[in-house]
């Protein structure tokens, strides 16, 4: 399955677009499946409806754990580091972690769980997160993994929109010298969720937790009250895997759904290639299990091809900038994937944290989710790498389940902030505004893909008909990324950032919409208009534009307030960094926002605004400048 030589990836690449079902079926192939699909794949892109290995039934489980059992049973699947250094670290091989997993299963059985129900996980980065997500997988109930820094109103929104019958939590997280109370989230999230009928809590930080008769159970009282014999459900291979809400331009976040066959054998398969995992190796996402990154690389694709997943509680920050590289010593980590905004904020502490630490182990070095700047990319290489290692820029999102464009490991040559070349079985095309292709080298459009590949969003949990409107519609036959990009002359793809009103705040997707909205709902605001703009370590800021006529003197508290307010409706994730008060907002006559001049604004680049004769108000603008330069 994995590619060795840069001319073996054109090969393959020419046949995975001429052949793409012989192709998949290939791949597929290094699955282990219950039986073999009837029919490899059935699309159409317009209503949308797409299927991938019909007919076919398996268990991703058991490609994650049993099927490793017989000759690696005893390799390490999840080396577990803690937020805290001076705690021991954790190793669970693969009999230790397929043991937990039935065990578990066996848990959620006993509290009703049943194929298709939907379970929401809302867990620190330990062990028993991954246990909890495979268990699900494991009986075929849905997962739906919430970050722990989403807010109670969030998580209820969220466990509403899928109807979650069981909530599996902790009474709190330790990230750095912080304690975050999660059970206690939780309980606030709960009083407005009427379907969750029990929630199961994992001690961890041991602070007190109030256990309500009937619904709240312990983690480790259950895990004593069944046994670990649990035979993994058969599904179908379009059966729905898991739910991960992410942010859109508009509205409430989206419910994207991955179903079993395809997804895995994505996940899979991009691991094994663009990483170039080599068996015996220690590899670490330093994602947290709570996004896409960490369900398709720390938990699936890995386990899936047998390989040791590092999974890290802390931040990289915590006891200090050398984390990262204490635990690289450490666990003689060969292959590290992280994110630009880890890259820059550590690259902010000079290259003192990492002398003396012993960076030898290290073959590969990943990047993900959000665009890479040029110094990051040579301070990661030089100072980690040592030059040494490749670095693969993976673009990707949420709705695609894995890797799309990037380099091969070993294979594809590299270019700083180039996501290079689309893997096997990947269409890009750049289209302008209107749908045209724009074909040739040295170019720039929206990005969209023109062909299915295995691990392709579903639809949208509840709605499918936002599915299409959203990913489907803007062009004829496409799927539209939402992102922009630049084909150079010598074909390699450039991923320049959203097109839309999604903003990338430290590699998380962040609707500006929703931003909006949540300080609207402070009282006091009458309306207000959130930008993205560029930050130093965050990649994008963001920047509220907000309108509040009874603003006293003290304009300080009133803006800490509205943080508070957006903290609470969505995440400590989604406080703006900047709020300026301002009387009127640059509105076209039939009331739209004029964001293109507000972008400027927070970009503090005033001095070509382009054409504002179509403004309702352009005095407005003047104000706006004139406040922001005293920002
Ligand atoms: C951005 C994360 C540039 C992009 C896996 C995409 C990137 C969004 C890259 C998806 C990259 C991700 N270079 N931009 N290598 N990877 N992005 O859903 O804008 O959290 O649309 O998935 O992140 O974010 P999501």
């Amino acid at each position: 399955m994995q590619i060795n030589s840069f001319e073996e990836y054109q090969e393959t690449y020419q046949k995975s677009i001429n052949q793409p079902e012989e192709f998949w079926a290939g791949i597929a192939s290094n699955f282990l499946w219950k039986k073999k699909w009837d029919h490899v794949l059935s699309w159409n892109f317009t209503t949308p409806d797409i299927k991938w290995f019909e007919g076919a039934k398996l268990n991703i489980t058991e490609n994650c754990l049993d099927r490793h059992l017989a000759e690696n049973g005893d390799t390490p699947a999840i080396v577990w580091e803690p937020n805290d250094p001076e705690k021991e670290s954790i190793t669970l091989t693969y009999r230790v972690l397929h043991e937990q997993v039935c065990r578990f299963a066996n848990v959620l059985k006993k509290n009703g769980v049943q194929k298709g129900d939907r379970v929401c996980i809302y867990m620190p980065m330990v062990p028993e997160l991954a246990v909890a997500v495979l268990a699900c997988a494991r009986i075929g109930a849905v997962h739906s993994v919430v970050f722990g820094g989403f807010s109670a109103k969030s998580i209820a929104d969220r466990i509403n929109d899928a109807a979650c019958k069981v909530v599996v939590t902790a009474d709190g997280a330790f990230r750095g010298n912080k304690q975050i109370q999660l059970k206690e989230v939780i309980d606030d999230a709960l009083i407005g969720c009427p379907t969750i009928e029990k929630v199961i809590v994992l001690t961890h930080t041991r602070t007190p937790v109030s256990m309500l008769k009937g619904r709240d159970c312990w983690w480790e009282d259950e895990i004593k009250l069944v046994d670990s014999n649990c035979p993994a459900e058969e599904m179908d291979a379009e059966d729905m895997l898991f739910i991960l809400y992410t942010s859109g331009s508009t509205g409430k976040p989206k419910g994207v759904v991955h179903t079993c066959g395809g997804y895995m054998v994505y996940a899979g398969y991009t691991f094994s290639n663009v990483f170039n995992y080599q068996p015996g190796e220690v590899y670490f996402c330093t994602a947290d299990i709570g996004w896409i990154t960490g369900h398709s690389y720390i938990v699936y694709g890995p386990l899936s091809q047998g390989a040791t997943t590092l999974m890290f509680e802390g931040i990289p920050t915590y006891p200090n900038a050398s984390r990262f590289w204490d635990i690289v010593e450490k666990h003689q980590v060969n292959i590290l994937y992280t994110a630009p905004t880890a890259i820059r904020s550590l690259m902010g502490f000079g290259s003192a944290p990492v002398q003396g630490k012993d960076l030898s182990s290290l073959r590969v070095l990943g990047s993900v989710g959000e665009p890479i700047n040029e110094e990051a990319w040579h301070w990661f290489d030089e100072e980690i790498g040592k030059k040494n290692c490749p670095i693969v820029d993976t673009w990707w999102q949420t709705e695609t389940g894995g890797i799309m464009i990037s380099p091969i490991a070993f294979v594809t040559p590299t270019k700083p902030s180039f996501a290079t070349l689309p893997l096997p079985g990947i269409q890009p095309i750049l289209v302008d505004e209107q749908g045209k292709e724009i074909e040739g080298n040295g170019v720039n459009g929206n990005l969209c893909i023109r062909f299915p590949w295995p691990g392709m969003l579903r639809t949208t949990y509840g709605d499918h008909e936002r599915c299409r409107l959203t990913y489907f519609s803007t062009y004829e036959n496409l799927y539209f990324t939402g992102d922009g990009c630049l084909r150079d002359k010598d074909g390699y793809y450039r991923i320049t950032g959203r097109v839309d009103d999604v903003i990338n705040v430290s590699g998380h997707r962040i609707g500006t919409a929703e931003v909006e909205n949540a300080i609207n709902m402070h009282a006091g605001v009458i309306e207000s208009a959130v930008v993205g703009y560029p930050h130093e370590v965050k990649g994008q800021g963001i920047f509220a534009f907000v309108i509040y006529p009874g603003l006293s003197k003290d304009e300080e508290l009133t803006r800490k307030d509205i943080l508070q307010t957006v903290t609470r409706i969505i995440g400590a994730i989604a406080k703006p960094d900047k709020i300026l008060f301002v009387s009127g907002l640059p509105k076209t006559r039939s009331g739209k926002i004029m964001r293109r001049i507000l972008r400027k604004v927070a970009e503090g680049d005033t001095s070509n605004l382009g054409d504002i004769s179509t403004l309702l108000d352009p005095a407005v603008v003047q104000e706006i400048i004139g406040k922001s330069r005293q920002l």
